[in-house]
């Protein structure tokens, strides 16, 4: 590396990163939507758990630093504490939920178990003015927000004030305007409290000081930079699967160091109607980028013949993936790099108070343990980010929104989509079933509000009538559902009408299906997929 990109490369690191926000997890389900709300306030944040060390926190060096919810109690025996460095390093500070118990029980407050407990959406008063709510909430407003709380405190340490209150939570929002240290008692990450991004935006910039540095335009040039300076003149291999992630990864590793990348894209004969040639079109013919065009649905389709068990599905679809992948990068001749569309919740540390799942609900693939197999290093370039912030980079650099915005698609494809076994023939009415209902989503211009959307084909037979003639043939169901991270989802509430319209398509269109349900399960208890 020259001395001159060494240069650059360090000055767009400053750029970008240096306004930067550390939260402090304390085993929240939500602490990661408080990193999104930083992000999208357009500064740079890491979520690091509780028990990070204080050497690490201090040359971290952060304008502020916001402490999570938790599921503890300050009360139990174990509970998690707040870093001595949190307080050594003098920044403005912002407890959410449990962050202001645990704040208040540090600093003398008293924190107190009570019967009255909130949990949904509540209303505060405003009852002084706050710099954390300066321009957004007036003394005497009702504003709502989202609380979850069985504590709450009750005296406040030295130096606070109560700036909100509510009628379970006296100290709603407490602040310390000389030290910079504020405690919510409520959500303000959560969409259910309206105005909560705006609120830490008031954090993040007027209080902490950040200017808003971090855009997805410097993201991806600093990237750029990062991704020659780590591969130089070596060769990258990328597994393209038309998704959003391995396609802006791509596309980013491909504008860094360009024919020194191949895609491989496996077609594994599952995806849905059109799927294979738009990427074959969008990353070779568009893009021109090296592409290896695998179509391995023989092979894949071969070996499914018969198989009706979700999870054996899943793992032929993962091992025969990383088989032929693996075949076709040795037909490259190898490469010293395999890029990952790695994501930031991937990566982040996590605390659990509950230990987590236990049990495998499903298990997921990816090409697992060939970087080691190869002998190859990972490119990652995609690491830092969130997925709403894969879609912003996407956007930037040009790929078409089709890709960008397209909803989630599993690695097992329309496997899972047909419980019982696969065939070509049942793939094929699949496929124009689904093709319809998208196509009728988007034209209703309901794409965007809608998490994912399928049809599935079931193994089973009905009698219908059309025309003169009797009909047996297979039903389909159609899915849909709102989500922000897919672990829990709402059935979207379609119009009878939409539905209609849809149903009369698929039956009129598609030979082989003569009935048409919709899917009005919730996540829990139900999955999204069908398998
Ligand atoms: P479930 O069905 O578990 O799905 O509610 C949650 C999200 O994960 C996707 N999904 C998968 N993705 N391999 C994948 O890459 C899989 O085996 C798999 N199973 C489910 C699903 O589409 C939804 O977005």
């Amino acid at each position: 590396m020259t001395q001159k990109s060494a240069e650059n490369l360090h000055h767009l690191d400053e750029t970008l990163h240096e306004d930067r926000i550390l939260i402090l997890d304390f085993g929240s389900q939500v602490t990661q939507l408080i990193a999104r709300r930083v992000r999208e306030s357009g500064v740079y944040c890491e979520i690091w758990p509780f028990t990070a060390n204080d050497e690490k926190i201090k040359a971290f060096n952060p304008r502020g630093i916001i402490l999570s919810g938790s599921p503890a109690s300050v009360h139990d025996e174990k509970a998690p504490q707040i870093p001595s460095a949190v307080f050594a390093l003098n920044r403005p500070i912002l407890g959410i939920c449990y962050g202001q118990q645990a704040l208040c029980q540090k600093l003398g407050g008293k924190v107190e178990t009570h019967e009255h407990r909130e949990f949904g959406r509540a209303f505060i008063t405003v009852a002084e003015e706050c710099s954390l709510f300066h321009g957004l909430w007036a003394v005497g407003n009702r504003e709502q927000v989202w609380m979850s709380h069985g504590d709450r405190v009750t005296s406040l340490p030295p130096g606070f004030k109560a700036v909100a209150y509510s009628e379970g939570a006296p100290f709603a929002i407490i602040a310390d305007e000389s030290r910079k240290i504020y405690g919510v008692q409520f959500h303000p990450e959560v969409v259910h409290t309206p105005h909560g991004a705006a609120l830490i935006r008031n954090f993040t910039h007027d209080v902490a000081g950040c200017s808003g540095s971090w855009t997805m335009a410097g993201f991806r040039d600093l990237e750029i930079e990062r991704i020659r300076e780590q591969v130089g003149d070596g060769k990258v291999i990328c597994g393209l699967s038309g998704g959003v992630d391995s396609s802006v990864a791509a596309k980013l590793i491909h504008e860094a160091i360009g024919d020194q990348l191949t895609c491989i894209f496996v077609d594994p004969g599952i995806l849905r109607s059109g799927e294979a040639d738009e990427v074959v079109r969008t990353f070779r013919d568009e893009f021109n980028i090296k592409l290896v065009h695998r179509d391995a649905s023989d092979l894949f389709l071969g070996e499914l013949a018969g198989v009706t068990d979700p999870e054996i599905k899943r793992k032929t679809i993962g091992r025969l993936f990383v088989e032929v992948f693996e075949e076709e990068a040795l037909k490259l001749g190898g490469a010293q790099f395999l890029a990952q569309g790695t994501l930031y919740p991937d990566v982040i540390e996590s605390v659990s108070f509950t230990g987590g799942p236990s049990v495998t609900i499903k298990s997921h693939h990816n090409v697992g343990g060939l970087p080691e197999r190869m002998n190859m290093k990972l490119v990652e370039p995609l690491r830092e980010l969130f997925k709403d912030e894969v879609r912003a980079l996407g956007r930037e650099l040009g790929i078409p929104e089709v890709i960008v915005g397209r909803h989630p698609f599993p690695g097992p494809g329309l496997a899972i989509r047909i419980p019982g076994d696969i065939t070509r023939e049942k793939l094929d009415i699949l496929r124009k079933a689904d093709a319809i209902y998208l196509e009728e989503i988007r034209s209703a211009g309901l794409y965007n509000e809608i998490w994912q959307a399928f049809a599935v084909l079931l193994p089973v037979r009905t009698v219908g009538v059309m025309g003169d003639g009797r009909t047996y043939d297979q039903a389909c169901a159609l899915r849909a559902v709102t989500s922000t991270d897919g672990m829990t989802a709402e059935v979207y509430p379609f119009s009878f009408e939409f539905l209609n319209r849809v149903s009369g398509r698929i039956v009129n269109e598609v030979r082989g299906i003569n009935r048409v349900t919709y899917d009005i399960t919730s996540k829990p208890p139900g999955t999204i997929e069908w398998e």
